[in-house]
């Protein structure tokens, strides 16, 4: 067991109640036998690194940025060695540099306002509401008054803010979007896949989301110039040629002496493994939702629990869950000590000190300035985080709602 817990301690003596989950939700899907096999393939070769400097054909990464690209119906794909080197990238090619202000999501992971501060810009952040989506109103006000270009916009945890809306506001200040869909693989926004509403999007291929390479990211955008430096900035060592996606020559011209390598490519392990996974986007999607949808019903029942509606235009593919408990700090603390005691591990973005992959702006004592959001923190203090494996059967649901209904009383209890 690792010493920052992302499971449950096994219970020595069964709580009275007699319930027990003990599944560990963290478990990933299996990689599929043709992408294990390409991947062997490949190993024999030995040719792992993406850019040859002999031999035909297009390397996997290439074929990967095709198929990804016509998949969403974006004109380019750059593949690189994660979604937080795709945000940075993507912050760097539109032109942000030190010091510049960044506005981006509370409600997001560290590697959001990391990209930022890996670009040396500022933060400044926008407030989430009940629905655990863009305050519009704080949007608006801050588009406005904080000198900001860029929105890298979070879709956090699949959650997708009417996005006419937030581009008309953007819009209208010439703010440009970077879409952060590291949990939206295949997500759409009536209609529209997320990560082609703005100017760029970012995907993640970690284990825990859609598709699963390890590490892994995929930059997908329109414009012929970001495109060009993401492929010189990911580290294409001028051979930008080797990649089917790509803007003229003349366009490689205006950016390859004034662009530096970051050297955050992708593998061409990576891409074989990740190539097959795509045409599964959509049955894992179906599954994903099924799962959503009877955790929904069963978490609902318990006291203090209440989960956002969500808009009948957001096409959400979730991998996880997230439900508001209507209690107060140490009682919510409670109330996961007695689901770990019947063998449940639950997140909290409430949780005084970062753990696992869950912490919040007020860990991130890198960020210049206070930040100005007087009514996140009351979302992020009730705000209860669950992965939903594709293994959880009806089953598994029904007793994960049977554990947090009794938790959520045994809190209530709690002074
Ligand atoms: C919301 C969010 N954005 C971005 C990322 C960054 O993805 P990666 O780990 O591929 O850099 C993550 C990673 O978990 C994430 O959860």
């Amino acid at each position: 067991m690792f010493s920052n817990v992302t499971t449950p301690s096994s219970a020595a003596t069964p709580e009275p109640d007699g319930l027990w989950f003990g599944k560990d939700l963290s478990q990933p899907e299996p990689i599929p036998q043709e992408a294990i096999e390409r991947a062997v393939a490949m190993m024999r070769s030995g040719r792992l690194h993406r850019y040859g400097e002999q031999g035909s054909g297009y390397p996997e990464p290439s074929l990967l940025e095709q198929e990804y690209a016509a998949y969403l119906g974006s004109r380019y794909c750059v593949a690189v060695s994660s979604c937080g080197a795709a945000m940075f990238i993507a912050l760097k090619a539109l032109g942000v540099k030190a010091g510049d202000k960044v506005l981006t999501s509370t409600f997001t992971l560290s590697p959001v306002p990391g990209a930022i501060a890996h670009a040396g810009a500022e933060a400044i952040l926008i407030e989430t509401d009940a629905d655990y989506l863009t305050d519009m109103a704080d949007l608006e006000r801050k588009v406005a008054s904080s000198g900001a270009k860029v929105f890298l916009l979070s879709h956090m945890r699949g959650h997708i803010a009417d996005l006419r809306a937030v581009k008309a506001v953007c819009d209208s200040y010439g703010i440009t979007i970077v879409e952060d869909c590291a949990h939206t693989m295949g997500a759409k926004w009536d209609g529209k896949h997320t990560g082609t509403w703005g100017k760029v999007g970012c995907y993640s291929a970690q284990t825990y989301k859609h598709i699963n390479s390890g590490e892994g990211g995929l930059l997908v955008t329109d414009d012929e110039d970001v495109a060009a430096q993401a492929i010189l900035m990911s580290g294409c060592y001028m051979m930008y040629d080797q990649h089917l996606l790509k803007p003229s020559t003349a366009v490689f011209e205006r950016w390859k002496y004034v662009t530096p390598n970051f050297s955050m490519r992708m593998s061409n392990l990576a891409a074989a493994l990740l190539r097959p996974q795509i045409g599964m986007l959509a049955e894992r999607g179906r599954r994903w939702n099924h799962i959503y949808a009877t955790l929904e019903r069963e978490l609902t029942k318990a006291e203090r629990v209440s989960i956002p509606a969500r808009d009948a235009k957001e096409e959400f593919v979730a991998s996880s869950i997230q439900f508001t408990l209507d209690l107060k700090p140490q009682q919510i603390a409670h109330f996961l000590k007695q689901c770990d005691l019947r063998g449940l591990y639950i997140k909290w973005f409430g949780t005084p000190a970062p753990v696992a992959f869950t912490s919040n702006y007020e860990h991130w004592h890198y960020l210049t300035g206070k930040p100005d959001i007087p009514n996140s923190k009351a979302v992020l203090d009730q705000l209860l985080d669950l992965r939903t494996p594709l293994s959880l059967t009806e089953e598994d649901c029904v007793l994960i709602g049977k554990i947090v209904s009794t938790a959520s009383a045994l809190a209530c209890a709690v002074a």
